[in-house]
Protein backbone atom coordinates (compact mmCIF):
# COMPACT_ATOMS: atom_id res chain seq x y z
CA UNK A 1 0.00 0.00 0.00
CA UNK A 2 1.32 3.30 -0.87
CA UNK A 3 1.09 6.31 1.93
CA UNK A 4 -0.51 9.13 1.32
CA UNK A 5 0.68 12.16 2.16
CA UNK A 6 -1.47 14.26 4.47
CA UNK A 7 -1.57 18.39 4.23
CA UNK A 8 -0.51 19.90 7.56
CA UNK A 9 3.09 20.07 8.07
CA UNK A 10 5.65 21.95 6.02
CA UNK A 11 7.39 18.71 4.05
CA UNK A 12 4.54 17.60 3.05
CA UNK A 13 3.13 20.87 2.13
CA UNK A 14 5.69 21.32 -0.30
CA UNK A 15 4.39 18.39 -1.98
CA UNK A 16 0.99 18.83 -2.40
CA UNK A 17 1.70 22.45 -3.18
CA UNK A 18 3.90 21.16 -6.51
CA UNK A 19 3.03 21.76 -10.05
CA UNK A 20 3.47 18.37 -11.25
CA UNK A 21 5.53 17.55 -14.04
CA UNK A 22 4.65 16.04 -17.65
CA UNK A 23 4.78 12.46 -18.05
CA UNK A 24 7.26 11.57 -20.73
CA UNK A 25 6.52 8.05 -21.44
CA UNK A 26 3.69 5.38 -20.20
CA UNK A 27 6.22 2.79 -19.11
CA UNK A 28 6.06 -0.28 -16.93
CA UNK A 29 6.86 2.24 -13.86
CA UNK A 30 3.84 4.50 -14.64
CA UNK A 31 1.52 1.41 -14.77
CA UNK A 32 2.03 -0.07 -11.74
CA UNK A 33 2.66 3.03 -9.92
CA UNK A 34 -1.41 3.51 -11.19
CA UNK A 35 -2.28 0.43 -10.12
CA UNK A 36 -0.52 0.75 -6.77
CA UNK A 37 -2.69 4.22 -6.65
CA UNK A 38 -6.14 2.64 -7.24
CA UNK A 39 -5.64 0.35 -4.70
CA UNK A 40 -4.59 2.51 -2.07
CA UNK A 41 -7.41 5.14 -3.00
CA UNK A 42 -9.62 1.84 -2.81
CA UNK A 43 -8.21 1.40 0.43
CA UNK A 44 -8.76 4.44 2.40
CA UNK A 45 -12.26 4.73 0.56
CA UNK A 46 -11.24 7.67 -1.56
CA UNK A 47 -12.72 7.95 -5.28
CA UNK A 48 -10.02 10.25 -6.73
CA UNK A 49 -6.14 10.04 -5.75
CA UNK A 50 -3.24 12.09 -7.42
CA UNK A 51 -0.04 11.11 -7.83
CA UNK A 52 1.80 13.80 -5.67
CA UNK A 53 -0.62 12.29 -2.83
CA UNK A 54 1.91 9.70 -2.87
CA UNK A 55 4.57 11.78 -3.01
CA UNK A 56 5.38 11.63 -6.84
CA UNK A 57 5.03 15.27 -8.32
CA UNK A 58 3.88 13.97 -12.07
CA UNK A 59 0.47 14.44 -13.66
CA UNK A 60 -1.30 11.32 -12.66
CA UNK A 61 -4.21 10.95 -11.28
CA UNK A 62 -7.03 7.55 -10.91
CA UNK A 63 -10.46 7.87 -10.15
CA UNK A 64 -13.25 4.92 -9.20
CA UNK A 65 -16.48 5.85 -8.53
CA UNK A 66 -19.01 3.19 -6.99
CA UNK A 67 -21.06 3.02 -10.51
CA UNK A 68 -17.97 3.58 -12.60
CA UNK A 69 -14.76 1.83 -14.24
CA UNK A 70 -11.66 2.44 -12.35
CA UNK A 71 -9.98 5.71 -14.60
CA UNK A 72 -6.60 6.49 -14.92
CA UNK A 73 -6.10 10.20 -16.32
CA UNK A 74 -2.33 10.49 -17.44
CA UNK A 75 -1.05 14.13 -18.33
CA UNK A 76 -4.75 15.50 -18.34
CA UNK A 77 -5.99 18.68 -20.03
CA UNK A 78 -9.28 19.96 -18.97
CA UNK A 79 -10.83 21.29 -22.44
CA UNK A 80 -13.76 22.42 -21.75
CA UNK A 81 -15.96 23.26 -18.29
CA UNK A 82 -19.34 24.67 -18.37
CA UNK A 83 -20.51 27.52 -17.08
CA UNK A 84 -23.03 25.74 -14.78
CA UNK A 85 -21.69 25.29 -11.18
CA UNK A 86 -22.61 23.12 -8.45
CA UNK A 87 -21.96 23.05 -4.76
CA UNK A 88 -21.14 19.57 -3.47
CA UNK A 89 -19.51 18.20 -0.30
CA UNK A 90 -15.76 17.42 -0.84
CA UNK A 91 -13.18 15.27 1.02
CA UNK A 92 -9.57 14.50 0.22
CA UNK A 93 -7.25 11.61 1.19
CA UNK A 94 -4.63 14.32 2.41
CA UNK A 95 -7.16 16.68 4.48
CA UNK A 96 -8.48 13.08 6.31
CA UNK A 97 -11.75 14.28 8.08
CA UNK A 98 -12.44 17.72 6.59
CA UNK A 99 -15.54 17.68 4.83
CA UNK A 100 -17.05 20.77 3.30
CA UNK A 101 -18.87 22.14 0.03
CA UNK A 102 -16.93 23.24 -2.27
CA UNK A 103 -18.14 25.17 -5.56
CA UNK A 104 -17.16 23.73 -9.19
CA UNK A 105 -18.39 22.85 -12.90
CA UNK A 106 -21.10 20.70 -13.60
CA UNK A 107 -19.58 19.48 -16.19
CA UNK A 108 -16.06 18.96 -17.97
CA UNK A 109 -14.23 17.40 -21.42
CA UNK A 110 -10.80 16.38 -20.33
CA UNK A 111 -8.32 14.61 -22.73
CA UNK A 112 -5.49 12.54 -20.97
CA UNK A 113 -3.54 9.20 -21.73
CA UNK A 114 -4.83 5.90 -20.59
CA UNK A 115 -2.60 2.83 -18.82
CA UNK A 116 -2.13 1.86 -22.03
CA UNK A 117 -0.83 5.03 -22.89
CA UNK A 118 -3.86 5.32 -25.24
CA UNK A 119 -5.15 8.66 -25.89
CA UNK A 120 -9.00 9.59 -25.02
CA UNK A 121 -11.89 12.11 -24.39
CA UNK A 122 -14.06 11.85 -22.24
CA UNK A 123 -16.87 14.34 -21.33
CA UNK A 124 -18.01 13.81 -17.43
CA UNK A 125 -20.89 15.65 -15.28
CA UNK A 126 -22.07 15.53 -11.59
CA UNK A 127 -19.98 13.78 -9.32
CA UNK A 128 -16.78 11.89 -11.81
CA UNK A 129 -16.83 15.68 -13.41
CA UNK A 130 -16.70 16.77 -9.71
CA UNK A 131 -13.58 14.63 -8.91
CA UNK A 132 -11.55 14.73 -12.13
CA UNK A 133 -11.79 18.69 -11.16
CA UNK A 134 -10.46 17.99 -7.76
CA UNK A 135 -7.97 15.55 -8.83
CA UNK A 136 -6.39 18.09 -11.40
CA UNK A 137 -6.11 20.36 -9.16
CA UNK A 138 -3.44 18.30 -7.30
CA UNK A 139 -1.77 18.40 -10.37
CA UNK A 140 -1.21 22.25 -9.63
CA UNK A 141 -0.89 22.10 -6.17
CA UNK A 142 -3.90 23.29 -5.40
CA UNK A 143 -6.40 21.16 -2.24
CA UNK A 144 -10.07 21.80 -2.44
CA UNK A 145 -9.75 24.05 0.78
CA UNK A 146 -7.94 26.69 -1.73
CA UNK A 147 -11.91 26.92 -4.02
CA UNK A 148 -13.74 28.01 -0.78
CA UNK A 149 -13.95 31.86 -0.17
CA UNK A 150 -11.26 32.89 2.29
CA UNK A 151 -13.10 32.66 5.28
CA UNK A 152 -14.52 29.84 4.93
CA UNK A 153 -11.29 28.54 3.88
CA UNK A 154 -9.13 29.47 7.39
CA UNK A 155 -12.12 28.00 9.50
CA UNK A 156 -11.59 24.54 7.52
CA UNK A 157 -7.81 24.50 7.82
CA UNK A 158 -8.20 25.59 11.66
CA UNK A 159 -10.41 22.74 11.94
CA UNK A 160 -8.62 20.14 10.21
CA UNK A 161 -5.62 21.42 11.91
CA UNK A 162 -6.92 21.19 15.68
CA UNK A 163 -7.98 17.73 14.29
CA UNK A 164 -4.92 16.50 13.31
CA UNK A 165 -2.47 17.84 16.47
CA UNK A 166 -5.32 16.37 19.08
NI1 LIG B 1 -7.79 15.33 -2.95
Amino acid sequence: MLDIVTFGSEATDAILRAKAEPIKDVNAEIKALAAAMLESMEHGRGIGLAAPQVDRSIRLFVTRLDDDEPRVFINPEILLVSEELTDYEEGCLSLPGLYTNVRRAESVKVRAWNARGKLFTLEASGLLARVILHENDHLEGLLFIDRLGEKRRQRAVQAYLKKIRM
